[in-house]
């Protein structure tokens, strides 16, 4: 107890910007830094957890953590879902695609193809088709029971727009995902992917209360978040 709230617990954190494979040299990514997700693995070691990371991003591990580096979404949804047996909490703080390329290229994809029966060289642009990639923490939260019953934290990367703000966006996607925090977080304007520096709301199932935090480090909103699962555990 004291200054190691977390002791004895067993945590689960992802982070990163998945990486979806077209080829053997190219992917479909995203500009998640992984640091926020990195800065609650930290915080959650300090305090005492025994934490996994399961990563796709290429950051200094923390002290403490042991990290399980992945690269793709299908990836990711195996690692955790092996290691979240047992755990007391799965903190989903990576930027999953939602979508993969539907084949998966042997060899590079040339620039022009191999010639017709013409003979004539194909010069035309290829076209990629998706799929979809399973949600993480809906699964999650679907296989909770008497195995599986982890407090689970989502993030969620939100604008405002005409019809609704960042909150009513954030209290919509909670009540979607089922899990039992929320932490939303403020993009656009100046509020980029891979800054040290963020703003969040923290939203709680069942509860009209929002825990607004910042700008702070990612230290501090990790801090904040942790203080808010305690209340859970
Ligand atoms: O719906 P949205 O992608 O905004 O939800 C974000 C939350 O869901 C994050 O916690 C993210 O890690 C998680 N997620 C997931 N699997 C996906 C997509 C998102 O676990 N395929």
């Amino acid at each position: 107890e004291g200054d190691r709230p977390l002791a004895g617990r067993r945590v689960v954190v992802t982070a990163g910007g998945t990486r979806e494979p077209l080829d053997p040299v190219r992917y479909l990514g995203n500009r998640s830094s992984g640091k926020q997700g990195y800065a609650v693995a930290r915080v959650a070691a300090q305090r005492g957890a025994d934490v996994v990371l399961v990563t796709s991003a290429e950051l200094p591990v923390p002290q403490g953590v042991r990290a399980v580096p992945v690269e793709t979404a299908l990836e990711m949804a195996r690692a955790v879902e092996q290691e979240a047996v047992g755990a007391d909490v799965v903190v989903m703080a990576a930027a999953v695609a939602d979508f993969r390329p539907a084949q998966v290229a042997g060899h590079k994809i040339k620039k022009t193809h191999e010639a017709g029966p013409d003979g004539a060289p194909d010069e035309s642009a290829p076209t990629v088709a998706l799929v979809r990639n399973p949600d993480i923490l809906a699964g999650l939260v679907a296989g909770r029971g008497e195995a599986l019953a982890p407090v689970v934290v989502g993030f969620a990367a939100e604008t405002g727009d005409e019809a609704a703000s960042v909150l009513e966006h954030g209290r919509a996607k909670l009540a979607r995902k089922g899990c039992d925090l929320l932490v939303v977080n403020e993009v656009g304007a100046g509020l980029t992917f891979g800054a040290d520096e963020s703003t969040v709301h923290i939203l709680r199932r069942g509860s009209e209360d929002v825990l607004d935090v910042g700008p702070a480090s990612k230290d501090v909103v990790a801090g904040a978040l942790w203080d808010a699962v305690a209340e859970l555990l």
